[in-house]
């Protein structure tokens, strides 16, 4: 039996309000054992949606957070990958695209080790996974250990980070690629419009697009990028989700997937000391991880990380906030943290000039501030760049931040992301992870409360 904590924390009352708000949101999107997105645009379970929901929730139910990551771990592959949707069976086929008989995983997937009694998608999301579940145990290390929280969770998230630093090591310079834009989750980044353009749209006629049912069209992907998502999600279900074909047409090192696998990494050394296994071989994966990250992807003359194309062999020059987020990895050269917040003040993000940092180059030629992933302002980001800035002992960006982002997800009604220069409401409304990382900031008033040293053991 779940108990709710609804008694109000002693907040002023414009907190209170949001804190209100927030949970309304979390407790209209649960499902019974893990909670949607938002009803209409995505009506399932998502991969990274429910970790930083899993990190909000855990602040009105530490149970229910528990059960979130445990629902979506419970449909890890046998190869390891958690998949980035798992689909509820009592929602309509209909309801979102591509649905279960698309990906048909548990047929074309068994190969690769999809469940049987389960229908999930066949590609991933970013690894926050063991980030969450410490932050879940920390928030009632009692009550955790009551359930064997970690220890039921610890074997899950350590072959799902095995999955991706080994299989999925495409570029062999031992970083995690993506073989599809919806798997570093920012779908329609300009990131992705070169490597795109090797690829065949599939034919318009042979799918219908749901998420316009519930988006503007000026908010979401064109139809020509819809085509070729289409296109690369079937390719790889017919080749039977095998990461070693050979056969990727899109193939990238991110670096905020591979900045999330190291804290998340980093992470799993804590859950392996807390569950009395060995935490060296995480903090020495977490180590080598972050020497790849610097060799394979740091641009010295940008300031920034970027994404590297590795089926053209050659970086993309492109300037997305994905090349920000490794501010959230612990232990950086102190010079690459001066370039990374310089380059988050400068011109292209204008951190603290803005209400939220963009998701891509404000003076960038492909810079649109609505439509998705292509300029508007995300809540999980800028909460990673929050904790980012916190860890590296910037406080007075992280307050101002915190402080926007606080008043941009009150207004926008819990927007799925905002315009970045007005805050204004864009994408979905009501959308799970802005409601739960603004529990999390509400609960996170200063830097005496959480404020981790790189490395730290919050
Ligand atoms: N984000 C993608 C969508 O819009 C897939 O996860 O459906």
């Amino acid at each position: 039996m779940t108990t709710l904590l609804t008694t109000p924390v002693p907040t002023a009352s414009g907190d209170l309000t949001l804190r209100h708000g927030a949970a309304r949101v979390l407790l209209s999107n649960w499902t019974g054992s893990s909670t949607v997105p938002s009803h209409g645009l995505y009506p399932h379970q998502w991969s990274w949606d429910s970790a930083f929901i899993a990190i909000g929730l855990r602040h009105l139910s530490v149970r229910r957070a528990q059960r979130e990551l445990e629902a979506l771990t419970g449909a890890q592959w046998a190869d390891g990958r958690i998949p980035h949707i798992v689909f509820n069976p009592a929602t309509p086929l209909d309801a979102y695209f591509p649905s279960p008989d698309f990906w048909r995983s548990s047929c074309d997937g068994a190969r690769a080790g999809a469940p049987a009694g389960t229908e999930t998608s066949g590609i991933v999301q970013p690894p926050v996974h063991a980030l969450a579940a410490w932050l879940v145990h920390r928030a009632d290390p009692a009550e955790s250990r009551r359930r064997r929280f970690l220890t039921r969770l610890y074997g899950r998230l350590a072959s799902w980070h095995d999955y991706l630093t080994c299989p999925r090591d495409l570029g062999g310079g031992g970083l995690a690629a993506v073989v599809h834009p919806w798997e570093p989750g920012m779908d329609n980044s300009p990131c992705w419009d070169g490597p795109l353009r090797r690829v065949t749209p599939a034919a318009p006629g042979t799918y219908r697009r749901a998420d316009l049912d519930h988006g503007q069209a000026s908010e979401r992907p064109t139809d020509l990028d819809y085509g070729r998502y289409v296109r690369l999600a079937a390719d790889y279900r017919d080749g039977g989700y095998n990461d070693m074909s050979g056969r990727h047409a899109f193939a990238v090192e991110d670096p905020c997937v591979n900045a999330l696998l190291i804290v998340s990494e980093h992470a799993l050394a804590r859950i392996a000391e807390e569950t009395g296994q060995d935490p060296a071989p995480h903090r020495e994966r977490a180590a080598r991880l972050t020497s790849a990250l610097i060799h394979r992807l740091w641009s010295p003359a940008e300031g920034m990380f970027l994404c590297r194309d590795l089926v053209a062999d050659e970086p993309i020059l492109e300037r997305s906030i994905a090349g920000l987020v490794p501010l959230i990895v612990p232990g950086l050269p102190q010079h690459i943290v001066d370039a990374l917040l310089q380059t988050a003040a400068g011109p292209r993000f204008r951190l603290g000039n803005v209400p939220m940092a963009p998701s891509y180059d404000l003076t960038g030629h492909a810079f649109d501030a609505s439509r998705y992933w292509r300029g508007p302002a995300w809540f999980n980001i800028n909460w990673l760049l929050h904790r980012g800035l916190r860890s590296y002992g910037q406080h007075a960006a992280a307050g101002q931040l915190r402080t926007a982002m606080l008043t941009a997800a009150g207004a926008s009604g819990f927007a799925e992301y905002v315009d970045p220069f007005t805050a204004q409401a864009r994408g979905t409304q009501n959308f799970g992870w802005t409601a739960a990382l603004t529990l999390d900031l509400l609960a996170d008033a200063g830097p005496a409360a959480t404020s981790p040293a790189p490395g730290a053991r919050t």
